[in-house]
Parts: structure tokens; C-alpha cells; sequence
């Protein structure tokens, strides 16, 4: 998979995928990740990428030409279609399934924008899709776009090994995760659960489903009306 991200700060999204699990993935060429700065495509002395918003109001915006220059760079450095997001907090809600379904592209062009955002007319031009990663604002997209690099990065085929699994993730099924041990049992903060060392597999996965399904209805109530509950669910949290 190959990831552009058109930033004035591309090295920032890419030192991000350097470590860990999504590190690994790029060593391997199981993802690539390219920057593209509008300012290398601006023109003149000063290379202006930004300048003030027509109607007034504070802070400045990124100019269409360069962004469209920078766009049209990403587009051709690969002949696959690829999928323009812009990172901004207008954008829908990211979600695991929104991560799921960007990981079954083979290209993205991440659009992060600084200052006050971007001329709207590049956003209808270009773009395909806006994306926020919550309900706050940060000084620039490449935050947000180093998140859906990792989290789309670990769903790729080969990145996780059986160990790391995707599948038993928070969120895949729709609910939290339930809580985890390992050693020692014994612990001046507490004891591992029992259930956990019976050896019982079946046991131990309904002990997991409930704590889950508890957790989730504790701490976000509002994911159980979207998670995909079976008949047993249903009786546990009634109990
Ligand atoms: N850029 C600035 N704030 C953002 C947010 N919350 N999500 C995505 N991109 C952003």
C-alpha cells in the first residue's frame, strides 16, 4: 500500500510510521508513505503558500494552486487511483470501519491543512472525502493523518503477526476490549482472575464476551446500539 501526504510538513507523518509495528511494515515494503510540500510547487521568490481570507477573520489560508500542483505530483509519482482525504475537523467522524474500508485501498493522498484550512474551492475540486479524528482542533492535519497511517497501516495483510492480531482489537466487533493479565498472579495490586487459568477456553471467552460487553455499557453506552450483539449478549447485559 502506498500512502502520499501532501503537508508543509511531510516528514513529520512519515518519521511517525518509523516505529514499531508500522516501522516494520515500511522495512518490509508492506507500506510506503511519500510527503509532498506545497511549498516545493509555489511560486515565486517567496514560495507563498497561504495568504488572508476573503471577508475578513483572523489567521490566513492555504492558496488552491500550490495544494493542486502538490495533488497532481502525488497522482502521477502512481499510475493506481488513489483516494483524497482531506484531515479536518468539518470531516465525519474516523471510526474502525471508516479504517477498515480506507485499508482495502491500495493508495491514499492524505490532505493536511495548517493555518485557518483551506480554500473550499480545493476541497470540492480535489478531494474525496473529509475525515476528523474527534470533536477537537489541532494546528494542522498531520496529527490526524499519522493516525489513520497507523491504525490502516496495522490492518494490512502480513503487518500483524498471529500474536498481534487485528481481529480481537476493541471496536472490530463493535465493543471495548476486555481487560488483560500476564505475570505474576500474585500482585500487591490485586489477583489475576481465575477464569483466566482454568484452561477452559469456552469459559474464558464468555468471561471476556461479559466484561466487554460490561465495560462497553459503563464507560460508551452509545456503541451498543451499533454493535452487532447476539441473543447471549442480549440476556447478559438484561441480567
Ligand atoms: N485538523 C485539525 N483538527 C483536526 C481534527 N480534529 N481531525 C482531523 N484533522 C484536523
Amino acid at each position: 500500500m502506498r500512502i502520499d501526504i501532501v503537508s508543509l510538513f511531510p516528514d513529520f507523518v512519515a518519521q511517525c510510521a518509523a516505529f514499531g509495528v508500522v516501522g516494520r511494515a515500511v522495512e518490509r515494503g508492506l507500506l510506503s508513505v511519500h510527503g509532498f510540500n506545497p511549498r516545493d510547487y509555489a511560486e515565486g521568490n517567496y514560495r507563498r503558500v497561504d495568504d488572508r481570507p476573503f471577508g475578513g477573520g483572523p489567521g490566513m489560508l492555504m492558496l488552491v494552486d500550490p495544494l493542486r500542483a502538490s495533488l497532481r505530483a502525488a497522482r502521477e509519482a502512481d499510475p493506481a487511483p488513489a483516494k483524497v482525504v482531506y484531515m479536518s475537523p468539518q470531516g465525519a467522524p474516523l471510526t474502525q470501519a471508516k479504517v477498515r474500508e480506507l485499508a482495502g485501498r491500495e493508495r491514499l493522498i492524505l490532505l493536511c491543512g495548517r493555518y485557518e484550512g483551506i480554500d473550499e474551492r480545493l476541497i470540492r475540486a480535489e478531494v474525496d472525502e473529509e475525515i476528523s479524528i474527534g470533536d477537537y482542533v489541532l494546528s494542522g492535519g498531520e496529527l490526524a493523518a499519522a493516525v489513520i497511517v497507523d491504525a490502516v497501516a496495522r490492518l494490512r495483510e502480513g503487518v500483524l503477526g498471529d500474536a498481534e492480531s487485528a481481529v480481537q482489537d476493541s471496536f472490530e466487533d463493535g465493543l471495548l476490549d476486555c481487560p488483560h493479565y500476564t505475570r505474576p498472579v500474585e500482585h500487591e495490586f490485586g489477583t489475576v482472575p481465575e477464569v483466566l487459568m482454568s484452561g477452559n477456553h469456552a469459559e474464558i471467552a464468555k468471561w471476556r464476551r461479559m466484561q466487554s460487553l460490561g465495560r462497553t455499557w459503563q464507560r460508551r453506552p452509545d456503541l451498543l446500539d451499533e454493535a452487532a450483539l447476539s441473543k447471549a449478549d442480549r440476556k447478559l447485559l438484561a441480567a
